[in-house]
């Protein structure tokens, strides 16, 4: 499969809004990830000139004590991107603890950002509750909105297809862009706009908190046939429709939510769940349903991920491509930075 041509295009026009957004590579994606960005993705790579982050660096923040694990996460990322669809002849794909630029940039934003408007991210702030890292922040962790900034803005991007929980992060992002073209007394660097999927984010099958590996209740990307069937057996419905005839709930049942997500007959849904509240339904024939729904989704990317993980030598290559792409484009931006404030050059 020719995922890395050697004559790669630069498909996109300079007229095109700049895209950057990234996955820190903690671990394989699942499909709330394909859910709330990497469907988006695939569809805006026509239209934008987009960047991808393999953020292992920012991994690294709160998974400090496995970097194997961040290390090898990399090429899973990368093999989820290719195999849902993001094309590197449209998309660039870059490894981010490669890209120096990025780790200086940082390094001058931090002096414009106090550790008392970093300890007010309200994202950061849940983020350290949920590690349970209290009084022991790693300073890297409390940073990372501003190493965050520092991957946007390298990119001169305009769009930032994130999460809800990330709008805090472009909202900082701006505060610096802001505060950077001031001091240089032009508009050095653009600012961003976070661009937040309609659907909130895909609870678990659990329906207890957003889907996560860590919390055990992802269908993951490269589920096979018989874990996809296992995770819609699980998944939460209503709890008080025991009987067939019993009327049903829609509202926070987790096999709806996610036939709301999935399905592309958004009609039989309808009437799905009408059925479903007026009693009749047996959540066994919705799963059925659902189950059908999620096999023929995933069953193309788990097919093209085995493919594609067959030589990962092929994969590196593209991998090296997009970052030495990328890596031109972050030092160009550090270069303007640094001389639109007048910083050390030599002469
Ligand atoms: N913070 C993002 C996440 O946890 C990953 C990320 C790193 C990112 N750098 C980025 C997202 C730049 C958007 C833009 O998933």
């Amino acid at each position: 499969m020719n995922i890395a041509p050697n004559h790669t295009p630069d498909r996109a026009t300079d007229t095109q809004p700049v895209i950057l957004t990234g996955d820190r590579t903690t671990g394989p994606l699942h499909l709330g990830h394909y859910a709330g960005s990497l469907r988006n993705r695939v569809a805006l790579q026509h239209s934008h000139r987009q960047y991808l982050l393999l953020a292992d660096a920012q991994a690294l923040t709160d998974n400090a004590a496995d970097p194997e694990k961040v290390a090898n996460n990399v090429l899973e990322v990368a093999l989820d991107y290719l195999a849902v669809g993001i094309d590197p002849e449209l998309t660039t794909i870059a490894v981010q603890s490669a890209l120096p630029a990025l780790a200086e940039l940082t390094m001058l934003y931090l002096n414009h950002v106090t550790v008392s408007r970093l300890e007010r991210n309200p994202t950061i702030k849940t983020e350290i509750q949920q590690r349970g890292f209290e009084r022991d922040v790693p300073a890297g962790f409390l940073c990372y909105p501003v190493s965050q900034a520092a991957d946007i803005t390298a990119f001169r991007a305009t769009l930032v297809p994130v999460g809800e929980d990330q709008a805090p992060m472009i909202e900082q992002t701006n505060e610096i862009v802001r505060r950077m073209n001031r001091l240089a007394g032009c508009d050095v660097l653009p600012e961003a706009r976070a661009l937040i999927p309609a659907v909130g984010r895909l609870p678990g099958i659990d329906g207890i908190g957003k889907m996560s590996k860590s919390a055990g209740n992802a269908i993951p990307l490269s589920a096979s046939p018989d874990e996809i069937r296992d995770a819609v057996r699980r998944m939460y419905t209503d709890p008080d429709h025991l009987k067939v005839s019993d009327p049903g709930k829609v509202e926070g049942n987790v096999v709806f939510t996610y036939l709301d997500a999935f399905s592309d007959d958004q009609g039989t849904v309808s009437d799905l769940k009408a059925r479903y509240r007026r009693g009749g339904l047996g959540d066994i024939q919705v799963k059925n349903h659902l189950e059908e729904i999620l096999q023929t989704l995933i069953w193309p990317i788990r097919e093209r991920r085995t493919r594609l993980a067959e030589d990962p030598g092929e994969v590196m290559r593209m991998l090296r491509d997009g970052t030495d792409k990328a890596r031109e484009i972050t030092q160009a931006t550090l270069d303007e930075v640094r001389s639109a404030l007048g910083l050390f050059r030599w002469t």
